[in-house]
């Protein structure tokens, strides 16, 4: 299979130096392309800002933004059989990013801010015969919104994860999900390392289109 995987934060500047961001890592995303590369798929992986090396053998593209993430992901859309998005994309964004450095006494607030474009959700116009797995990133019981959001981004398979636990979520190396499928079915998985649940999804996705 062609698989196309997103990672990472994106960044939203405010003033060349500045910037809205989240805490991911890209550690889960980065897992899931190497599970892909190592079970014999081509794989292309669409990066926010990281400080993690590169898989070997997975074409790396970088990105800053979610309009440069989404940018990437829609010139990637032809190519792939499935799309993992395990990226935290930003989804506010300042409204008039400013082109030099906001002096401290300049900036009176508040700082105006407007929705970045849902990737997921812009994509899913083109989804054709392609599987489509999103995460859901939650705090506290993650089913209820991994639900929501299974629907909303008629996705094939959604992975809930509880953010506010210390074990998971973002920066950690293990993660504990529930894979959450379209077609009514649900797993619940123990704590693992992100590589071993990274190995859960790709292997559900083989399982899903060879079915
Ligand atoms: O990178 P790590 O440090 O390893 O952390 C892993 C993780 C916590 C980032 C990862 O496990 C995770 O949960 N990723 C999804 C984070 C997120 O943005 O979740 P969400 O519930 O806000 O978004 C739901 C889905 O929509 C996600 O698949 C997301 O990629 C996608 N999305 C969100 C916003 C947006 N504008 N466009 C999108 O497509």
């Amino acid at each position: 299979m062609k698989i196309l995987v997103t990672a990472g934060p994106t960044r939203e500047p405010i003033d060349p130096v500045r910037f809205i961001s989240n805490r991911s890592s890209g550690k889960m995303g980065y897992a899931i392309a190497r599970a892909a590369h190592s079970r014999g798929h081509d794989v292309t992986l669409v990066s926010g800002p990281v400080s993690i090396p590169a898989p070997a053998g997975v074409r790396l593209v970088e990105v800053i933004s979610a309009a440069d993430m989404l940018r990437a992901v829609l010139e990637n859309m032809e190519w792939c059989d499935a799309l993992v998005m395990a990226a935290a994309v930003c989804d506010w964004r300042p409204t008039a990013p400013c082109s030099v450095k906001i002096r401290k006494d300049d900036f009176r607030g508040p700082l105006l801010m407007e929705r970045t474009p849902d990737i997921l959700k812009t994509v899913s116009e083109m989804k054709g015969e392609r599987t489509f797995v999103g995460f859901a990133a939650e705090t506290g019981n993650p089913v209820p919104g991994a639900e929501r959001k299974l629907t909303s981004k008629k996705l094939d398979l959604v992975v809930a994860n509880d953010v506010s636990r210390t074990d998971s979520g973002f920066e950690v190396d293990t993660n504990q999900a529930v894979l959450i499928a379209a077609d009514g079915t649900s797993y619940e998985l123990p704590l693992m390392s992100k590589d071993e649940l990274g190995g859960r999804i790709v292997e559900w996705i083989e399982t899903h289109r060879a079915s």
